[in-house]
């Protein structure tokens, strides 16, 4: 074989594989291939140009020309076929990634804790730092925990004045519990003495919803039954109760009244001089001296033991805690309602 020589033979062939490779490339991954197999270091044009050194000196300027303009048609149609891919590539990848801006947007939203939960939580936290145990007891309940075993009469007044949703069969009788009091006597028979107890749940009873009432809410008990338990240590626990979730300045008053499980009974006021609507009593729930024939149906010596209780309304507490104006804000599921609240309250 002659040696190789700069030609123009040479050098048209080297210029014409070249041009004719560039033309069939598709891809600017393609034609990085025809860059380097045509116009690298081992090309036939970088092997033509190398050959400059040995090219007599009367000839380099013919040779020269020769190559340089070899070299500047192949640079030429590289970049004509270059922009020519990369717009159609571009082309391309817009078309993949077309977003329909007249879509739906995506409707979720985070979520929230409600702040009945919340407050629930709270108010069941402060009982939890005395050394409190938290309790439950079923939503559906046998008519004796939720009256008769709380030392409610066959036709007491009481039962009636509850609004008791009562369950079919009628001779199972099972109520859906009208208060959380019955687990004061779940409480007493499940464990040893002394019962330092509180019970947070659902409470059911037969309202319309209206702004201020819901057939379906929530209280908190409490329960305490040791030696030589007072009326002072049930006012001393209710005036920590309600510092803790109301603040510092929150007072406590007890006025008499009657509930069939307590003796002496008395309604659970509260006053703050920060609440929304300014300061003033507001009425929160009962309490009272746990009567002996309680402590007797939970099979406690009530000349041995005795205790307190009380029974506060969860709601009634965001509305004068939190200015809920409205029951339907909190029953409705709005995550709007929940979300102002955030996680704590
Ligand atoms: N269970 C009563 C109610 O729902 C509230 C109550 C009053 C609870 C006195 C108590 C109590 O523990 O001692 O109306």
């Amino acid at each position: 074989m002659d040696p190789p020589a700069i030609t123009e033979e040479a050098v048209s062939a080297a210029v014409d594989a070249a041009l004719t490779a560039i033309c069939v490339s598709e891809t600017s991954a393609d034609l990085k291939a025809v860059r380097a197999e045509h116009v690298g270091e081992f090309s036939p044009l970088a092997r033509l140009n190398a050959l400059m050194r040995t090219v007599p000196g009367d000839q380099k300027a013919v040779a020269g020309k020769l190559l340089g303009q070899a070299k500047g048609r192949v640079s030429a149609a590289f970049t004509a076929r270059e922009t020519a891919i990369g717009e159609a590539e571009a082309t391309a990848q817009l078309a993949a990634e077309t977003v329909d801006v007249t879509a739906a947007a995506s409707a979720w939203k985070p979520g929230a804790r409600h702040p009945i939960s919340l407050l629930t939580e709270r108010a069941s936290d402060v009982f939890v730092a005395m050394g409190w145990e938290v309790a439950e007891g079923p939503e559906l309940e046998s008519e004796w925990f939720n009256f008769d075993g709380l030392n409610f009469d066959e036709d007491h007044p009481a039962r009636a004045m509850q609004d008791t949703f009562f369950v079919e069969p009628t001779d199972a009788h099972l109520v859906l519990r009208t208060q959380t009091s019955p687990v004061q006597l779940r409480a007493l028979l499940s464990r040893e003495l002394p019962v330092y107890v509180v019970a947070p749940g659902r409470v059911f009873r037969t309202d319309e919803l209206d702004a201020t009432h819901t057939p379906v809410f929530h209280q908190i008990e409490g329960i305490a039954i040791d030696t030589g338990l007072t009326m002072a240590h049930l006012r001393g626990t209710l005036d920590h109760f309600v510092q803790a979730l109301f603040g510092p300045e929150a007072k406590v008053r007890l006025r008499p009244n009657y509930f069939p499980f307590t003796e002496p009974s008395a309604e659970l006021d509260v006053w703050h001089p920060t609440f929304k609507d300014g300061a003033r009593w507001i009425e929160w729930g009962g309490c009272g001296m746990v009567h002996a024939n309680v402590l007797r149906a939970a099979g406690i010596d009530p000349e041995v033991y005795s205790g307190f209780a009380f029974g506060v309304g969860v709601e009634r507490a965001l509305m004068f805690r939190n200015d809920v104006k409205d029951m339907h804000d909190m029953v409705e599921g709005d995550t709007r309602f929940s979300q102002q609240y955030g996680m704590t309250i």
